[in-house]
């Protein structure tokens, strides 16, 4: 396992709509947990600005980009050196826009920022992903195949289901950093869950997770900073 304090695998989600209701969430789980994630909902809603003003209100809070970049290198580039400005200490692209473009993503990321890559999305179901990429068939083996490429161009880790990361740590080992979603503790009841192959945190870190995302679990809790606690207690 690797060498990451509890709190510091830790990330919660920020998915709301605008920055009233992000500031509202950040303020109780400030401290209490080791990142904010922001995506697409909340960056295309607010701009850089949810990021500047997420660092003032939670300075010691790490924040990962979650904008899942995926275009011609020129522009994957251009958007990165544009993001290296707001110096998140992560952000992700796709792994199926190409070693070129995960290349220009790794050499424009600010120094402090770790450059996840996304293989493929589990929102695509056996049948869509054969039809994307018929010769890899295996199970898991276009998900090798994009992870292996994103470690090539430089990328530090991966996005990851529960499903595939004992196979990519076993894979990769060390060199990809894994971060999983889809994570339900025992103690959670998460109404009309859509996340259907769940792992619990300690199973997940046992598969070689590195860093947690987990959101409803504490966001639905009621108190959240009480569930964010709980969760840090089981990453021990
Ligand atoms: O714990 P919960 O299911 O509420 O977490 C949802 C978060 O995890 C969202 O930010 C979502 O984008 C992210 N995520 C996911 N499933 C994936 C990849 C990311 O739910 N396969």
């Amino acid at each position: 396992m690797s060498d990451i304090k509890p709190v510091d695998r830790l990330i919660f989600p920020l998915d709301l709509p605008n920055w009233a209701a992000a500031e509202k969430m950040a303020r109780i789980l400030n401290g209490h947990v080791g990142w904010f994630k922001v995506g697409l909902e909340l960056f295309v809603s607010e701009g850089p600005e949810a990021i500047r003003r997420l660092r003032a209100l939670a300075p010691e809070t790490k924040i990962f980009l979650d904008l899942k970049l995926h275009d011609i290198p020129a522009t994957v580039g251009l958007a990165m050196a544009a993001a290296a400005r707001l110096k998140p200490e992560m952000l992700t692209v796709h792994a199926q826009g190409g070693p070129a473009m995960l290349r220009a993503a790794v050499a424009k990321a600010a120094p402090e920022t770790m450059v996840l890559a996304v293989t493929v999305l589990t929102s695509l179901n056996p049948a869509e992903m054969e039809e994307l990429s018929p010769e890899q068939r295996a199970p898991g083996q276009l998900v090798k195949t994009l992870a292996g490429r994103a470690k090539e161009a430089g990328c530090h880790g991966l996005v990851a289901s529960g499903r595939e990361a004992a196979l990519l740590k076993e894979t990769f080992g060390a060199d990809l950093r894994l971060v999983i979603p889809g994570i339900r503790p025992a103690w959670a009841r998460v109404a009309g869950d859509d996340q259907k192959r769940t792992a619990t945190p300690a199973e997940a870190l046992r598969n070689g997770a590195d860093y947690l995302v987990i959101g409803r679990p504490i966001r639905d809790a009621a108190d959240p900073a009480e569930a964010a606690d709980r969760l840090v207690a089981e990453l021990t």
